[in-house]
Parts: structure tokens; C-alpha cells; sequence
């Protein structure tokens, strides 16, 4: 049984998404990504630190031919997003001509995901796709073409499934938001 509240640094949390709701999601998302990329050898692009876990459970439940390298791009502090967003790091393989899909665990503002797609064009991909686990449509402050959605939900803040509340809650198995 999962744990209906959880306190993290004395905020106290719900019970939002099951963990076993976000592996059946997870492999809807993973018979769509094969549909459209199974003869292209993706490369998949976690971000860290948030998309750690999905990225983890997404792989998984590959059956095709695929790669992954994982980059940061820090902008968030507390539970509000900052406006600045920071530079790109870890992409150590070229992408020049190749499929690339962006994971993400998820997208608030959309300014990180923007500034992404913006930086990661620049060496020529093939094309971009973005996956996220999770999407506020309210809290969307650019246009973005998000290819592959798990879960669309309120603006709300959430932790847990690789999430974090100032670095705590990543490990919980569910998803839980500030009450
Ligand atoms: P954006 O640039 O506002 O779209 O924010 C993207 C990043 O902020 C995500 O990759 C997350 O790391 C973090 N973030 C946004 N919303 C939440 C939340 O509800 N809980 C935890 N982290 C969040
Ligand atoms: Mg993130």
C-alpha cells in the first residue's frame, strides 16, 4: 500500500499518481515510441537529475534498437521556477543527422525544454521529439511540440519518481503534490 502523505522539509504532500499507474502509462508510451522510432536508432536525452528514474523505466521497456546520454541544465530552486535558465552540459556524442528524443520528467514553464530544443539544434540533429513523463498545460509559458505526454496535470508542485522538493523526495515510487 502506498503512503498517503508524506512530509518533506515540513511540507506536507498527497497521494497524486501510483507507481503501477506510471508503468502501465510508461509502457503505452514505450509501443507509441517504437510505432515512430523503432528502425531509427534514437538517441534518447535524459535530463538529470528529475528524469533519472523514468529515463531508467522508459529504456526498459524498449524492444528496438536505441542510445542514451544524459545532460543537465540546472534552473530550478524551491518550488517556483526561476526565469534563467543555464547552459547545456554532458552531451558527449554528436547527434549531427541523428533521431533525438529529449526525456524529461517534467515540463512547468517550459522555459529548460525551450532553451534545450533551442541549443541542441544547433549541431543538426535529424530531428527533435520531446517525451515527458509529466506536463502542466496552465503553467506553459512557450509554445512547445511535445511528441509524447504521460501525464498531463494541474500547477500544482510535485515530488517523487525522480521529482525532488529541494533534492528530497526523489526515491519515493509514486507521485505526490504539496497540499
Ligand atoms: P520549466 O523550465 O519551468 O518547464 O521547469 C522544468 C524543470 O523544473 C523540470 O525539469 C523539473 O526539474 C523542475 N520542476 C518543474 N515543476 C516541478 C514540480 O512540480 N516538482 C519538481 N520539479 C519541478
Ligand atoms: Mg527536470
Amino acid at each position: 500500500m502506498a503512503e498517503q502523505n508524506v512530509v518533506l522539509n515540513n511540507l506536507t504532500f498527497e497521494l497524486h499518481i501510483q507507481n503501477s499507474e506510471i508503468e502501465l502509462r510508461i509502457t503505452q508510451l514505450a509501443k507509441l515510441l517504437a510505432k515512430g522510432h523503432s528502425n531509427a536508432n534514437p538517441l534518447f536525452i535524459s535530463v538529470l537529475n528529475g528524469s533519472f528514474i523514468f529515463a531508467a523505466d522508459l529504456l526498459r521497456q524498449l524492444d528496438f534498437a536505441c542510445e542514451i546520454e544524459f545532460v543537465k541544465v540546472s534552473s530550478y530552486a524551491g518550488t517556483q521556477s526561476t526565469r534563467e535558465v543555464k547552459q547545456v552540459l554532458g552531451l558527449s556524442k554528436s547527434i549531427e543527422n541523428r533521431t533525438v528524443i529529449i526525456l524529461e520528467d517534467i515540463i512547468d514553464s517550459g522555459l529548460t525544454m525551450d532553451f534545450l530544443l533551442c541549443d541542441l539544434a544547433r549541431f543538426k540533429p535529424k530531428q527533435i521529439e520531446i517525451c515527458t513523463l509529466l506536463l502542466k498545460p496552465e503553467a506553459l509559458k512557450v509554445k512547445l511540440p511535445v511528441n509524447y505526454i504521460g501525464f498531463e496535470v494541474a500547477n500544482d508542485f510535485l515530488v517523487g519518481y525522480g521529482l525532488d522538493y529541494d533534492g528530497h523526495g526523489r526515491n519515493l515510487p509514486h507521485i505526490y503534490k504539496a497540499v
